[in-house]
């Protein structure tokens, strides 16, 4: 069913401007013209014009803005990722939902996307606000080919994709901070959440969560973390739209994925220090038992934060509570 509608979409845009006879249609997908004539209602109610002329056939005149599985496949030009698409207007989170794919059998690179999260999902078990149609909450599965201590690259290899799509669609400079959240103007914008199913030396799946305040006023950020959460909309004075904004991350995300599977680490960690938050600047480092200054130096090969303390050594933190010299108070 799903398929049709796509050759029908694909069938009607490669034939630009030109109408395309019901016959035809009806005979490249080997279905009645009374079922063509359904899918197009069904198109209709994506938000798609199509125009029907009796003796010539149908034209697709308006795509829609909505996001659904058939407009983000369209335009979407990818190999394999978003090749498998899951919609939900509303759902408790994403990572479930893409959770469950996974263990079904899903595919590298099927994509879980929702209008709306009930039950949104940050780090350390953190809520995330997820409201309807203001921002981009997805989940990508991933069945990386690499031992499952390197999973955290792939974490780090995805801020930086959000960094360069928000560097170059949206016209706003982000910065990474530590592992993981995108800031724009020293507020955070975006969080990923990665969450990995694997054997001892064995990587089953991945999902890589994200979260991304796209159109959000101001008032409509939650009191609570107003003073450390943003917008794209907030920060670039401008709303984008967010069906075409998954597609360039997707098609960013597919190129960046398939050159660290082929080159290894070394482009993301030069990309993730370039965007880098206050690298060169001295930190405080708290843990459980200590807490010392250091120099932020960069990050390591396995995502660990590379710190020079007065002693000159270089030393690596998995695990710490970070604070900036001059934020004394503000994690
Ligand atoms: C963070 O704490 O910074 C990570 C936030 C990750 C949020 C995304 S939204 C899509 C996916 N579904 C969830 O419930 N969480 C992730």
């Amino acid at each position: 069913m799903e398929s049709n509608r796509n050759k029908l979409i694909e069938l009607l845009s490669s034939s630009n401007d030109k109408y395309v006879s019901g016959q035809l249609l009806s005979e490249k997908l080997n279905i009645s013209r009374s079922a063509i004539w359904k899918h197009m209602r069904e198109l209709e109610k994506d938000g798609y014009t199509i125009e029907g002329v009796s003796r010539k056939g149908y034209r697709i005149i308006h795509f829609p803005d909505k996001v659904s599985e058939n407009t983000l496949q369209w335009g979407l030009h990818t190999s394999w990722i978003g090749k498998s698409i899951i919609h939900r207007e509303s759902t408790s989170t994403t990572q479930e939902i893409a959770h469950q794919a996974a263990r079904d059998g899903a595919a590298n690179g099927a994509v879980v996307i929702a209008d709306e999260q009930t039950k949104g999902k940050g780090r350390m078990n953190r809520q995330w606000h997820s409201s309807k149609g203001t921002g981009i909450w997805m989940s990508l599965i991933l069945r990386p080919d690499i031992p499952p201590n390197l999973a955290p690259q792939l974490t780090l290899l995805t801020a930086t994709v959000l960094a360069d799509v928000f560097a170059s669609y949206v016209n706003v400079q982000p910065k990474i901070k530590w592992p993981n959240d995108l800031l724009i103007h020293d507020k955070k914008t975006a969080g990923i959440l990665t969450e990995m199913q694997a054997e001892q030396d064995q990587i089953q799946y991945v999902v890589i969560g994200i979260g991304i305040n796209v159109n959000q006023e101001t008032d409509e950020i939650p009191d609570d973390i107003k003073h450390k959460a943003t917008s794209l909309a907030i920060e670039s004075g401008q709303n984008s739209n967010i069906k075409d904004l998954i597609q360039q991350i997707l098609m960013t995300f597919e190129r960046a994925y398939d050159t660290y599977m082929t080159n290894g680490f070394q482009t993301v960690k030069q990309k993730w220090e370039h965007y880098g938050y206050r690298i060169g600047e001295r930190l405080l480092i708290k843990t459980l038992r200590d807490e010392w200054y250091a120099k932020f130096i960069g990050i390591g090969e396995d995502g660990a934060l590379l710190i020079q303390g007065n002693n000159n050594r270089i030393e690596q933190i998995y695990s710490a509570e970070i604070e900036w010299f001059e934020e004394a108070g503000d994690v």
